[in-house]
């Protein structure tokens, strides 16, 4: 099925959408690995600031019929480049998240290797990721402020253009 969506740079009017979005305790619990206060808008604005104007982050906004549905981004972890992504609830099981990072995977300029991290119990996130070509390479256990405690979690990797 075709979806209506496409990327764009992010303007500064989206990151109160993104703010409420990542505020969503249901999101917080699925994504797990999350910041230590999702509500603490000092916090959000001051990391916003920094990605935003960062070389070595590229940021797409997701629009969905005409609606800002969420963003995909990649970034450095320890040198290494990764994808992350997050839609708003009211946008979930559309198909847009995996469009949306195949899109980006496609279109920005992104280098492979190219590595994700997911808890291993977000089965869309990882579901998102396999279909866009990801395969998990590790296990491992790690912090997961949203749900404070530590959890499994999944290191995927994606090799190909
Ligand atoms: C994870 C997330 C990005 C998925 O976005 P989405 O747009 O709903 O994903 P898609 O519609 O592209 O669905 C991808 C696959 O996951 C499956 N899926 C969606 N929600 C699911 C759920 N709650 N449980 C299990 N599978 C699910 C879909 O069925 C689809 O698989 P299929 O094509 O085999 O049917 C979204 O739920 C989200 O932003 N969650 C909060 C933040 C987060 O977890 N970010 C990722 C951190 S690693």
């Amino acid at each position: 099925m075709e979806i209506n969506l496409w990327l764009r740079p992010v303007l500064n009017n989206d990151l109160p959408i993104f703010f409420t979005q990542q505020k969503d305790p249901d999101a917080n619990q699925m994504a797990a690995f999350t910041s230590r206060d999702p509500s603490d808008q000092e916090a959000f604005n001051s990391h916003w600031q920094k990605i935003m104007v960062s070389d070595t982050v590229i940021i797409r906004t997701i629009v969905f019929e005409e609606q800002v549905a969420g963003y995909v981004l990649s970034y450095l972890d320890e040198g290494k480049p990764e994808v992350g992504y997050w839609i708003g609830k009211e946008f979930w099981g559309k198909g847009i998240a995996t469009r949306a990072l195949a899109e980006f995977l496609s279109s920005a300029n992104t280098t492979r290797p190219i590595y994700a991290h997911t808890a291993k119990d977000n089965q869309a996130s990882k579901r998102v990721l396999e279909k866009c070509g990801f395969c998990v390479i590790k296990e491992m256990i790690g912090f997961a402020n949203a749900r404070g405690k530590e959890i499994e979690e999944l290191l995927l990797v994606l090799n190909e253009f």
